[in-house]
């Protein structure tokens, strides 16, 4: 079988990718020179925070253009639930997503957390109207931002606090340098960062431990694959946005037949592929819609053959 390694070459496997299976005696594990091969369920975020790899973006649980309340408030809070119900354990968000409205949904639907729950959430982004995204990155205002993420989510500590976007009018030094202020200050346990090439990554781990990024990428979309690949060298989580196509959809490739071969649909086609592309690799599909999620947590189920891999990017 493929994934039967060695004791040996699991433990230096896992050590370096963070994988994490045992299983009826079996030892599973992907090395990231692989893709399409990755098995592991879980990762660990900054190599002590464990979640499931299927994560949940909470960017969709608000209103039209990614503002104000979601239409159906009681629905989006039953989708939130849901999806903890299901084995999520990884959910982003934003305070740029509502703005606000995402956080207290959250806090609202799952406090207090569920034991193991991380909740991933951003700062760096200002929201002057639906549909308008402005970096913000000074190191006053992050500073301010990350008091305000506490408060709505009614944390002592974010566990996972992402520099939204690195603004190009304020040196990027001083923005991290804030999140290490709140990380010194116990109000954040790791950084991460956000559509973010490998060189930007190497320069902000200078200022601070970076544990994982979140750029754009699905099997449509492979703009980031230098990023991805950098992030699999240095075990660092990558949590790609649109896994599902985000509002673009996903076209090409073979994945419309893959699908049709596991009486399933696109979306967990997508999501399969992502699993297993690679070992750091953490999904966040967002939705408002029950049934869509109850869809896309069974990708973690949906195994694709090395064939079937290949072909859905093809
Ligand atoms: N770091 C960044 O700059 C950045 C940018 C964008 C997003 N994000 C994060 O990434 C997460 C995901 O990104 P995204 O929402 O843009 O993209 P996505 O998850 O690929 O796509 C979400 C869209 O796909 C639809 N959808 C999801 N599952 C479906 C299914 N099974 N069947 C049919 N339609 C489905 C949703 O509509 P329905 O509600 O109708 O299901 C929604 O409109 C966000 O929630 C957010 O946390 C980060």
């Amino acid at each position: 079988m493929d994934n039967l390694i060695t004791r040996r070459k699991f433990l230096e496997v896992s050590m370096a990718t963070g994988a994490t299976v045992l299983a009826g005696g079996r030892i599973f594990g992907a090395t990231a020179a692989t893709p399409g091969t990755a098995t592991n369920p879980t990762f660990k975020l900054g190599g002590d925070l464990e979640v499931n790899r299927l994560g949940f973006g909470a960017m969709r649980v608000t209103g039209d253009g990614i503002w104000g309340w979601p239409p159906d408030r009681a629905n989006a809070v039953k989708v939130l639930k849901r999806a903890v119900d299901l084995g999520v354990n990884l959910i982003d968000t934003a305070d740029a997503y509502g703005p606000d409205t995402s956080e207290l949904l959250i806090a609202e639907a799952l406090h207090p957390y569920p034991k193991g729950l991380v909740i991933a959430t951003k700062g760096g982004l200002t929201r002057p109207g639906p549909n308008q995204w402005v970096p913000d990155g000074r190191p006053e205002r992050l500073k301010q931002c990350v008091d305000n993420s506490l408060k709505r989510l009614k944390l002592e500590r974010i566990d996972l606090y992402q520099l939204h976007r690195i603004d190009p009018k304020v040196p990027a030094e001083d923005s991290l340098g804030a999140l290490k202020e709140a990380q010194q200050a116990g109000k954040i346990r790791h950084i991460g960062l956000s559509e973010v090439s490998a060189e930007q990554i190497e320069q902000a781990r200078k200022i601070v431990p970076i544990v994982s990024i979140q750029n754009r990428y699905n099997f449509d979309d492979r703009k980031w694959e230098g990023a991805l690949e950098f992030c699999e060298k240095e075990n660092l989580g990558f949590l790609p946005w649109a896994p599902v196509g985000g509002t673009r959809g996903l076209g090409g490739g073979g994945a419309a037949s893959v699908a049709k071969a596991h009486n399933a649909d696109v979306y967990r086609v997508a999501l399969a592929w992502l699993l297993q592309r690679s070992p750091v690799i953490l999904p966040i599909p967002g939705t408002q819609n029950l049934q869509h999620l109850e869809d896309n947590c069974a990708a973690a189920k949906l195994k694709l053959t090395p064939e079937e891999w290949k072909s859905v990017a093809a």
